[in-house]
């Protein structure tokens, strides 16, 4: 086996793939059960040549692929794996630190801490935060959900009713209680006078929600929360990454105040998957609530163990990758792609806008588009089956009041405006 070799042929595949991808369908147009009914149901015995490997990748797994990098995945929060992250992450893989400590790798944990860094002064967030990453927002929020129950002493997590899932697995998880707050017209966490947060240890506004991209008050919450002792967890996985616009940072208003604060760099800022960010103002008191050094990973320096900080203890190189987008696309290449994915959505929200026979059902914001055909609940879930099945393009749904809506999001590096058009003409053909 040759590792250059193979590597280079990777690295065509991989180029290939790019090349092609929007050739392919978006979403797998498989049955459940296709692959594994392909796929060798015992181990291999003897070694195979990696180029066997890379045959059945296209042959065997091509097929049952949905194309996250295609541009006309629109579906849940489409998101972009960028060259430089994709590169990243073969290099980090090569590397394989192990971050458990500062000696185990200083250059991982160093390089974290200056990216989490870099990440928090894009997003113009306040100065003194610390940021590490975790693997994803529901370990980020779960986080910080224990440092809120270990420093207040409270068992009660409150969120608004378009807050994420991961909000309820956490406490689940957890066995803390959750409180789910109604929303107001706006779909944001309403907060009138009978809201208290006496016995709450956290608090979670959401900013861009998941089915509709709305924004909750952060600031009358975070002040009335830390009035009652409550800790302040702010979700903006999605949108969080938009406030490298100046435009965005409307819906920032009130975050400072948050004791911790989770943004994905795997949802809108070109990292490939897996990069969540989790910012805290009181990094003394996650260090509290997580620090468990045993004898054998005791060391002389007394330098900072990003272990100690949350769940995981061997940590991977995921900072390369952020570095290497961060570096290669620059502030203003970030923002030019951010921009124009807004200018996207805002586009296609005035085409549903001006045809009668659509309905914008909620306010557009940031990337995402809420919206639905005239008619039945039922010829929109078919409508959407039919779309996606089409391979042409593939988006999700939601419910507002208990109506079946439809969501399009723009995430994508290599959408372009053509790409948005076709959505819309395949939809509009689709529903006659
Ligand atoms: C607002 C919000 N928070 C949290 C999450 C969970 O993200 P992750 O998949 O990184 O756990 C999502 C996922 O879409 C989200 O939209």
């Amino acid at each position: 086996m040759s590792f250059r070799e193979d590597g280079y042929a990777a690295v065509d595949w991989a180029a290939n793939y790019l090349e092609r991808v929007s050739d392919l369908p978006v979403l797998a147009q498989v049955e459940p059960g296709d692959l594994s009914s392909r796929l060798p149901e015992t181990p291999p015995e003897s070694a195979e040549p990696f180029r066997d490997v890379l045959r059945d990748l296209d042959e065997l797994l091509l097929p049952a692929l949905t194309n996250w990098q295609h541009p006309r995945f629109f579906a849940y929060f489409a998101v972009t794996a960028s060259e430089p992250g994709i590169l990243a992450e073969l290099i980090a893989a090569t590397l394989n630190q192990v971050a458990i400590t500062w000696r185990a790798s200083p250059a991982s944990t160093e390089l974290e801490l200056r990216v989490a860094d870099w990440v928090r002064q894009l997003l113009g967030l306040p100065d003194g935060w610390r940021g590490h990453i975790e693997d994803t927002a529901s370990t980020s929020t779960l986080a910080a959900l224990i440092a809120a129950r270990h420093v207040t002493g409270r068992n009660v997590v409150v969120c608004s009713e378009h807050a994420h899932s991961s909000v309820d697995t956490a406490a689940r998880m957890l066995g803390m209680e959750l409180r789910k707050v109604p929303a107001d017209d706006d779909l944001r966490m309403r907060v009138d006078d009978g809201l208290r947060f006496d016995d709450v240890a956290v608090v979670v506004p959401t900013v861009g929600t998941t089915s509709f991209a709305s924004v909750d008050p952060v600031r009358p919450i975070a002040e009335r929360a830390h009035a009652a002792g409550a800790w302040v967890h702010v979700d903006a996985a999605y949108a969080g990454p938009s406030w490298i616009c100046e435009e965005e940072r409307w819906s920032q208003d009130g975050v400072e105040l948050a004791d911790s604060l989770v943004v994905n760099p795997h949802k809108w800022l070109l990292v490939p998957m897996d990069c969540s960010l989790l910012w805290t103002s009181r990094p003394d008191d996650f260090r509290l609530a997580f620090s468990l050094v045993p004898e054998y990973l005791r060391t002389p320096e007394d330098a900072y163990a990003l272990s100690e900080y949350g769940p995981a203890l061997g940590r991977r190189f995921r900072s390369l990758k952020l570095w290497a987008v961060l570096r290669c696309y620059g502030r203003e290449g970030l923002q030019r792609i951010l921009r124009e994915h807004v200018r996207l959505a805002e586009l296609f929200a005035t085409w549903v806008d001006a045809d009668p026979e659509w309905e914008l059902v909620a306010p557009q914001r940031f990337s995402l588009v809420v919206f639905r055909r005239n008619g039945t609940d039922e010829e929109n879930a078919e409508l959407l089956e039919r779309v996606n099945a089409s391979g042409e393009m593939f988006i999700s749904h939601t419910r507002l009041n208990g109506r079946y809506v439809l969501r399009l999001a723009i995430g994508n590096a290599r959408t372009t405006q053509d790409d948005v058009r076709r959505a819309w003409d395949v939809l509009r053909q689709s529903s006659r």
